[in-house]
């Protein structure tokens, strides 16, 4: 800001350096990389077992029906897709779905919902502070800083040994004040595939709801890592004991629909007029970030959930998806006892207990491209690239 006439104002070149997110840039050094036998684990899309990331026959079919029978791209509205929302409730939410104390609306990814969830609890509570167990998702922090929320990290994961650190986040949940955030995975956690086991979610559910704080919880990945209900149980057991429950949820990974951008927010307060007037916060914050969420993905996704037989088809290639993650994770367990964890895990991810060198190293000597903490994407592994992958680390992880 200029204080004096004089001074000399600052411009775009004064800008300070950024650190790039890990993730993005592991995506563009695998791309650049010319080897023809490369093998990448790194960013989180599911890959079948020839090693491609296929459009889902249900959503080609939708896609179709929209080119051949929508007939304006007019404005929705900050709210997106009303009867999207209403479609994802029952999937979500189980037998909340009718609780009118409860209200969704359509964001661009997760990503958006996410960043909505908490630009709503920083509006409430600026001074709320946000319980992050660590490792988490890349983006996680960044997003918290930009809503201005102080971040209290807690160990999640002890990866030596592939467990969770339950103690500590007990504890850490217990030292938190009413009205701090608890950010929670619901299902297939990023990066760590490991967990909350349904004892474990009872044990949190009944901390967070007696300490009155506010669980946000992040569901990207309903259906990849037990079932659909299943991978729901934390979201539900928390609106069971909760009245402020924010939810961030995400159809890019169980609708193929990653680009697309196709996620929702949900939130619930104590009463249906509370609800009313948070939801008015979060359509001002959406109206002033993106003012309206892109259709498209969130248009095929409406036909198929409103079609019964595209509905049914959809679980079908859900179901294939999540066998093929679960079936090559037992594939890798199976290659040697220290990698046997893999096999109880769920989701995408799980971490290798590789040092940074080592990960680096795979990298250079055998084109293997996965996160520098260890994280990779099971099913990045087409059939063929499998052994190969599992020798290298097994050799990495040494006698
Ligand atoms: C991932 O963790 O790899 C995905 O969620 C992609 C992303 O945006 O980081």
């Amino acid at each position: 800001m200029l204080t004096q006439t004089h001074a000399k104002a600052r411009g775009l070149a004064d800008l300070p350096p950024v650190t790039s997110d890990s993730l993005l840039t592991l995506i563009a050094l695998c791309d650049a990389d010319p080897r023809n036998n490369k093998i990448d684990v790194g960013v989180g899309v599911f890959r079948d077992g020839a090693g491609n990331t296929p459009i889902l026959k249900v959503i080609k079919e939708a896609e179709q029906r929209l080119v051949d029978t929508q007939i304006t791209k007019a404005y929705l509205g900050s709210a997106g897709d009303k009867r999207f929302a209403e479609l994802l409730r029952p999937i979500l939410l189980g037998h909340h779905a009718s609780d009118d104390r409860i209200t969704g609306l359509q964001t661009p990814g997760g990503c958006g919902a996410l960043r909505l969830g908490f630009e709503l609890i920083a509006t409430a509570n600026p001074g709320a502070r946000v319980l992050v167990g660590t490792p988490t998702w890349p983006n996680h922090p960044p997003i918290i800083r930009s809503v201005r929320l102080q971040q209290i990290d807690y160990p999640y994961y002890e990866r030596g040994q592939g467990i969770i650190r339950f103690e500590d986040m007990i504890a850490a949940l217990n030292d938190a004040e009413a009205g701090d955030v608890a950010l929670l995975h619901g299902c297939c956690h990023n990066p760590t595939g490991a967990d909350l086991s349904e004892d474990q979610w009872r044990e949190v559910v009944r901390i967070v709801s007696e300490r009155g704080l506010i669980p946000l919880i992040d569901i990207a990945y309903q259906g990849f890592g037990r079932g659909l209900d299943e991978d729901a149980f934390g979201v539900r057991l928390m609106l069971d004991a909760c009245d402020e429950v924010v939810i961030a949820q995400s159809c890019d990974k169980s609708f193929s629909v990653y680009r697309d951008r196709v996620g929702s927010l949900f939130v619930k307060t104590g009463s249906k007029e509370a609800t009313a007037t948070a939801m008015a916060h979060v359509h001002q914050r959406a109206r002033e970030m993106w003012s309206m969420p892109p259709d498209h993905g969130a248009a095929a996704v409406h036909i198929v959930l409103e079609d019964p037989e595209l509905r049914a088809r959809w679980l079908v290639e859900l179901a294939e998806m999540r066998d093929r993650i679960n079936s090559v994770r037992q594939r890798i367990a199976a290659a040697d006892p220290r990698l046997a964890y893999i096999g109880r895990q769920f989701g995408m991810f799980s971490m290798l207990p590789l040092s940074k060198e080592q990960v680096l190293k795979l990298r250079e000597d055998e084109a293997i491209y996965m996160a520098e903490s260890g994280r990779f994407n099971v099913v990045g592994l087409s059939d063929d690239q499998l052994d190969r992958f599992t020798a290298a680390v097994v050799g990495a992880l040494g006698a």
